[in-house]
């Protein structure tokens, strides 16, 4: 329920709301995949957004070495730098054409792939999204991604912990930046933090000095850092010229990093600022006393999940889910397998890192 509310919210915020008259969503938990299965060796597609921080990076890797050792065939697609959004339609009508029984999404826009979803389940291919939601279609089967609520209730938590930590009362000013509103998740990010600072800012602990609280001011376009860091500059001249800023909620790594040269260039000291992805800079920052905290969502644990649901598919059966209620994207609840975020600050940073051989080392 909170989520189905959360995700009309996000549907509203990106303009999408001529959808909303289809009757708040049907409870779809049969999706597809109970069928006779596929070949071995089929063709399995992997459409993945562009590369705005190291998680796609690291999933493109990860499939094509997955799919393969799995005995797939695996095509394994990123849209480029410029015409995303077309790039990916493209890529995907390729692999309905191709034959691909299932495609893997992560959507560059997640209103904006209706028509290829369709074809796609019209040719009889399943179609997982893949950490970020597809939406207003019902030709989505499956969505398995880490619980984005979560992620934003635990990055506000933490924007509270670390202002805590540093100045034991409020008032505290602080700015809050959201992803970029092509993404499904950007608004559950944000509402699930929203759902923390909230009440804080109506208590009066917290203090947005800009008076920028809505997703639409706080938007980061195209998730890119140059933005969030003109952004920060921006609130910096016009709001933080004799006051104090006390705490950024950034949603992600790479614009928590653009944050945090903005501030280091404007010669303030550095405000808590949170984040998400665990990117190797970031975690160096977190160690080194600049970003607060990060989180911990295993991009290998995903991957493997996402392919575990092939391999299911594949044998003829339907994939585990655990979740049928929380993800409407506005025709359907997309039935969803999601994995639990961690919070990591330099405190649980060696023990949230222990078995990961990239990020471990950093820690020490
Ligand atoms: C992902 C985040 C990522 C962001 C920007 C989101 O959809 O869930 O992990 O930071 O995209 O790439």
């Amino acid at each position: 329920m909170r989520k189905r509310l959360i995700l009309t919210t996000a549907i509203a915020a990106v303009a999408l709301m001529a959808l909303s008259g289809c009757s708040g969503g049907r409870a779809d938990t049969s999706g597809a995949g109970d069928t006779t299965g596929f070949a071995a060796d089929a063709t399995i597609g992997v459409a993945l957004p562009s590369k705005t921080s190291e998680n796609w990076v690291l999933a493109g890797g990860l499939f094509e070495d997955g799919l393969k050792e799995a005995g797939f065939t695996g095509d394994v697609q990123y849209a480029g730098a410029s015409t995303t959004v077309k790039d990916q339609q493209d890529q995907i009508s390729a692999m309905v054409t191709s034959g691909a029984k299932v495609i893997i999404i992560g959507a560059q826009d997640g209103g904006q792939l209706g028509t290829q979803v369709q074809d796609a389940h019209d040719a009889g291919a399943v179609v997982i999204a893949y950490d970020r939601l597809i939406l207003n279609t019902d030709a989505v089967d499956y969505y398995v991604a880490y619980d984005n609520f979560k992620v934003g209730e635990l990055q506000g938590q933490a924007l509270l912990d670390g202002l805590a930590a540093v100045k034991p009362e409020g008032p505290y000013n602080i700015e809050l930046f959201s992803g970029n509103s092509a993404d499904a998740n950007a608004p559950v990010f944000f509402n699930g933090a929203m759902s923390v600072l909230q009440p804080k800012i109506d208590d009066g602990t917290l203090v947005v000095a800009s008076g920028q609280t809505d997703i639409k001011q706080t938007a980061t376009a195209d998730w890119k850092p140059e933005n969030a860091q003109s952004r920060m500059d921006s609130l910096l001249t016009s709001t933080y010229g004799s006051q104090e800023l006390d705490g950024v909620l950034s949603p992600n790594d790479t614009l928590a990093r653009a944050i945090i040269t903005s501030v280091k260039a404007a010669g303030k000291p550095i405000p808590i600022v949170t984040g998400q992805d665990s990117e190797a800079e970031s975690v160096k920052s977190i160690m080194a006393g600049e970003q607060y905290s990060t989180i911990n969502k295993d991009t290998r644990v995903l991957v493997a999940q996402a392919i575990d649901m092939v391999k299911t598919l594949q044998k003829g059966d339907k994939p585990e889910v655990n979740d049928t209620e929380s993800y409407d994207n506005g025709v359907k609840v997309v039935p969803a397998y999601l994995l639990p975020p961690v919070i990591v600050t330099k405190d649980n940073a060696a023990e949230a890192y222990a078995n990961d051989p990239k990020l471990a080392p950093l820690t020490k």
